[in-house]
């Protein structure tokens, strides 16, 4: 299979539009060793033709526009994305549908029945798009059974409910439900590889782990460094713990888990405009490089 990173930065991207800390300064100024990047989304394909998006980012234009192959031009109006996959529904992943309205069929959208409720209610783009050519919704289950979709001949889809924060709009908000946030753990048949992905993760229980052991590439929640680094320079008071994701370098947090792993590649995605390892010269980054740890960029490839 074809994975394509359209985007890699967390909420935000980076440089964040209103964000002077060191990093979005830096790379807008063009004083550190780094690359813009896009809010998180990737693409993936079974035959290099037909593309299933994982997320819709709010940088959505940009991405399409950089990556032609979802442009193929074969008729007046035309796409090569044949369907939606939802893993929460978080702005930075959702509100990139409500840019492609135009598209001349109802979009094949797959997401839980959890974050199905909270875009047809506390943040309702799908009632929105309902004016247009509207959705074909499909229910993603969350009790570990697969799934495929028509046009990836030769995938296979589990989700795999996370431990995380449903957004402040969710009717879940106070009381999580599974589905709030999945994993999706994306199988080729023909080659016996297997993709995790996971931008959202905020507990690493012991069947996330599992499922991170077995596969050929993680392409995993890379927000922060520190839990409180937002705090730092006065951006925030937000803990990313209460946004629901897991810091790279305490103790129990991802780089351990990681290293503790044989079998997969190891990716980090969504990564936080706040976080040190964007700039590829920082110590921090020389830590992750040296535990074989690599950081997505926009436009990376992977093949599997
Ligand atoms: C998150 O990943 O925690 C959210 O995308 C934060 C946000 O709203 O930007
Ligand atoms: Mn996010
Ligand atoms: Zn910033």
């Amino acid at each position: 299979m074809f994975v394509h990173v359209l985007g890699s930065g967390a909420g935000g991207g980076f440089p964040q539009w209103n964000c002077n800390c060191a990093n979005c300064k830096g790379v807008r100024e063009g004083t550190i060793k780094t690359s813009p990047r896009t809010q998180s989304s990737i693409a993936v394909s079974a035959n290099g033709t037909d593309w299933i998006l994982f997320n819709t980012s709010p940088d959505i234009k940009k991405q399409l526009d950089d990556f032609p192959a979802l442009q193929p031009a074969r008729e007046v109006r035309d796409t090569a994305i044949t369907a939606i996959v939802i893993t929460d529904a978080q702005i930075d992943h959702v509100t990139g549908i409500l840019t492609l309205r135009e598209h001349n069929k109802p979009w094949e959208v797959y997401t839980t029945k959890a974050v199905y409720e909270d875009l047809t209610t506390g943040f309702p783009v799908f009632n929105i798009l309902g004016h247009f050519r509207g959705i074909n919704h499909h229910e993603i289950a969350t009790d570990h059974s697969s799934f495929t979709i028509p046009t990836a001949e030769g995938l296979v889809f589990t989700a795999v409910p996370l431990k995380s924060e449903a957004p402040p709009y969710s009717p879940h908000r106070h009381n999580t439900v599974p589905g709030d946030n999945v994993g999706i753990k994306i199988e080729d048949t023909r080659t016996g590889k297997n993709l995790f992905y996971a931008p959202g993760l905020g507990v690493a229980e012991p069947h996330v782990l599992e499922y991170m052991e077995n596969a050929d590439t993680v392409l995993v929640d890379g927000t922060v460094w520190t839990d409180d680094e937002m705090s730092h320079e006065g951006i925030s008071d937000k803990r990313a713990q209460e946004m629901g994701h897991l810091d790279q370098s305490s103790e129990g947090g991802i780089m351990s888990l990681l290293n503790a792993m044989e079998k997969p590649r190891k990716i980090l995605i969504h990564i936080n405009n706040t976080n040190p390892i964007l700039n590829e010269e920082s110590e921090q980054r020389q830590i992750l490089n040296k535990a074989g740890i690599e950081v997505a960029y926009d436009g990376m490839d992977i093949e599997l």
